[in-house]
């Protein structure tokens, strides 16, 4: 079985036109200046509709939305971006989690994330001491043998700040989460905005509690990690259960890409396919290109075998026949 999965992130989707002052408070404010002069230059909607047609010309088994449609998590940008989501499939098979842009300032599940309610798990949220967020997360969608889990780093921060939280409650419905999907010998994709390795973005907007994380992920297994948050595509390799998992960071798919080439817009189309000892992995970036006006993809890349339990286990079947 394979599956074919693109990966967006940081898509910064929304216009702000129209905006009140008085919807301009603290941070927010900041967050609008910023808004202003720069990034409403950077964000195209032009570079937005390119990556729908992209998508549409070959729709992916699953598209992926690690966090930050919106620029200060305002009640309309999210549901300027939930209409956005519709234009892109439905939630079977567009999986979102929110960025620190969703919190940029703290705000109501009413007037924040529950405006991507079709795109969010269907269970009601569990109770949470944390942001109204958490309760929704971790999301588990599972696809034939590809377990898809979702986790929530998006806390409101101070000015300045971008940093990111999984908190202690999460961390535990993880654990429970990866254990089980684990034993059923699902090959587990794990997404989030922030990335759980260290030293890919500076101290200030980078995730508080990453030991929990790590140490959660050491004790279930994770056979992939998918992030953005850094606006530019990183491959990094962590040490997991005496494994070396793959944790790849795409960049935001609407940058013009001002401050340079690298932080283009880009997306990633990543292909599972199984075979004898386990998942192969391959992955085709597609960049923004200025030129046409259009996303163009690089060569695919083959990444190697990713060994995962049913694998195994059906390595054994195999050789039995
Ligand atoms: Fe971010």
């Amino acid at each position: 079985m394979a599956c074919d999965i693109a990966h967006t992130s940081d898509l910064h989707l929304t216009g702000l036109s129209g905006l009140g002052w008085r919807q301009l408070a603290g941070k927010r404010l900041l967050g609008y200046l910023s808004w202003a002069f720069r990034r409403r230059r950077e964000h195209r909607p032009e570079v937005l509709a390119a990556l729908r047609k992209d998508l549409e010309a070959a729709p992916p088994d699953v598209l992926l939305v690690t966090g930050d449609l919106t620029h200060l998590g305002l009640p309309d940008e999210f549901s300027e971006a939930a209409a956005f989501l519709r234009r892109l499939g439905g939630p079977e098979r567009v999986l979102v989690v929110p960025g620190n842009h969703e919190a940029y300032a703290r705000s109501s599940y009413e007037e924040g994330l529950g405006r991507l309610a079709p795109y969010l798990p269907t269970e009601a949220p569990r109770p949470t001491e944390g942001p109204p967020a958490w309760g929704h997360f971790p999301r588990v969608d599972v696809r034939g043998e590809f377990a898809f889990v979702g986790l929530s780093t998006a806390i409101p921060t101070p000015p300045f700040s971008a940093a990111g939280r999984v908190g202690v409650p999460q961390s535990r419905r993880l654990e429970a989460m990866l254990s089980e999907l684990g034993k059923e010998g699902l090959f587990r994709i794990l997404y989030l905005h922030h990335p759980a390795e260290s030293g890919v973005v500076r101290p200030r907007k980078d995730l508080e509690d990453r030991a929990l994380l790590l140490d959660c992920l050491e004790k279930t297994g994770v056979e992939l990690i998918l992030h953005g948050h850094a606006h530019r595509s990183v491959r990094s390799r962590l040490r997991i259960r005496g494994e070396d998992v793959w944790s790849l960071g795409v960049g935001s798919a609407s940058a013009m890409g001002l401050e340079g080439e690298e932080r283009r817009a880009r997306y990633h189309r990543l292909r599972l396919e199984r075979e004898r000892g386990g998942v192969r992995l391959t992955l085709t970036a597609s960049k923004w290109d200025p030129e046409s006006r259009s996303f163009a993809a690089a060569d695919a890349e083959d990444l190697g075998v990713i060994r995962h339990a049913r694998a195994v286990d059906q390595t054994v079947l195999d050789s039995g026949n």
